[in-house]
């Protein structure tokens, strides 16, 4: 049976989005293909709310973040920390011998931009990246006002967004909040299959990759821009992606994007509720995620059994993630699921759990 996915990626895609994945093929270098991928860039740009570009890449998310550092930090890039995918994102850094440097703080808070103007008032810094949504503490950190801060005190710096499980899912303004790169793969708030990302790059993020000598390969955003100006991309892309991709920002619009991120929130505020009704949530509430609800398994029951259970009725939660394994819970509330689908979910979970 399949299990309806209520984990925070990826998410349960709809069959009319696998159906335009199975579109009969084009070349990647037909007219097809780059009216294809206009269409795809243009209804991006609206959804985000920028007149700059939106690259395409056929990889997960990481593939980008580590482009996105490889191509603008020049001097020192600082990783902001507060769970996970945010260290996840300084390990790339590491990995590549970029210079850097850290701010931390606890899991379960979010990252603000006090803490964010302290470390770069130090100065050397070129480069500042951002986890919107801290998917493995269910946090959404200020970015808007973080990144207002940033622009108005530190004009040089490139700012970098990781929105992997919240694009889509929130209202995104690049140009307004002066971000240089935000990126996300669709797995999540998009509901497509994984293996596709997207990138809005500043001109100027470009202007700082000109500066940078060794940018890498598949990532260089210089190499992509030749080809994006004709709608195109250096290698072969995922032309299925592009279909699936095409199709869903309709109904993304035909749905009102307005209404999606409601939808968003009213799913988050019934899990909310139904989390401190049970157990409690965890993080600081105030910066508690839209797409993702991360619970304290404060009765300690057991999580494996449950969500076996849940599985022979059709659905699918997750554990903690990496280090709350065992003693926290996860509730993946993204793309096209609905207010309906997470209170069947959690009546669901009241049942086995005999509550
Ligand atoms: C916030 C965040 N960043 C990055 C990633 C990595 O994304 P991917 O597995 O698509 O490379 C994830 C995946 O869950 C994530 O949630």
């Amino acid at each position: 049976m399949h299990k309806k996915l209520f984990i925070p990626g990826p998410t349960e895609v709809r069959d009319e989005i696998l159906q335009a994945m199975a579109t009969p093929m084009i070349g990647h270098r037909s007219s097809a293909y780059a009216d294809l991928h206009k269409s795809v860039e243009e209804k991006l740009k609206k959804m985000l709310n920028t007149e700059g570009r939106v690259m395409l890449f056929t990889s997960s998310s990481t593939g980008v973040m580590e482009g996105a550092v490889r191509n603008c930090v020049g001097k020192k890039v600082l990783h902001t920390l507060n769970g996970e995918f945010s260290r996840r994102w300084c390990e790339i850094s590491k990995a590549n011998g970029l210079p850097l440097d850290t701010i931390e703080v606890a899991p379960g808070k979010a990252i603000t931009p006090d803490i964010v103007d302290a470390k770069l008032a130090e100065g050397g810094f070129d480069t500042l990246c951002l986890t919107y949504n801290e998917t493995s503490t269910g946090i959404l950190s200020p970015v808007p006002e973080v990144a207002k801060m940033v622009r108005a005190k530190y004009p040089e710096i490139i700012i970098l967004v990781d929105a992997v499980s919240c694009m889509a899912g929130v209202p995104i303004h690049n140009d307004e909040w002066g971000l240089d790169v935000i990126l996300a793969g669709v797995q999540k708030c998009f509901a497509l299959p994984p293996g596709f990302a997207v990138a809005t790059v500043s001109a100027r993020a470009m202007e700082r990759a000109k500066t940078v000598p060794h940018r890498g390969y598949y990532f260089d955003f210089i190499e992509n821009e030749k080809y994006a100006v004709k709608y195109n991309t250096p290698a072969t892309p995922g032309i299925s992606f592009l279909y699936a991709l095409d199709k869903q920002l309709d109904d993304m619009f035909a749905e009102g994007l307005d209404n999606r991120y409601a939808r968003h929130l009213a799913m988050a505020e019934h899990c909310r509720a139904w989390a401190k009704q049970h157990f409690a949530l965890y993080g600081d509430e105030a910066y508690a995620s839209p797409t993702v609800t991360h619970i304290t398994n404060t009765t300690g029951f057991d999580f494996g059994a449950m969500n076996k259970e849940l599985g022979k009725r059709g659905a699918q939660v997750s554990d903690g993630y990496g280090p709350f394994k065992g003693k926290t819970f996860r509730i993946g509330h993204m793309g096209d699921l609905t207010l309906a689908d997470v209170t069947w979910l959690t009546a669901q979970i009241d049942d086995i759990l005999g509550m």
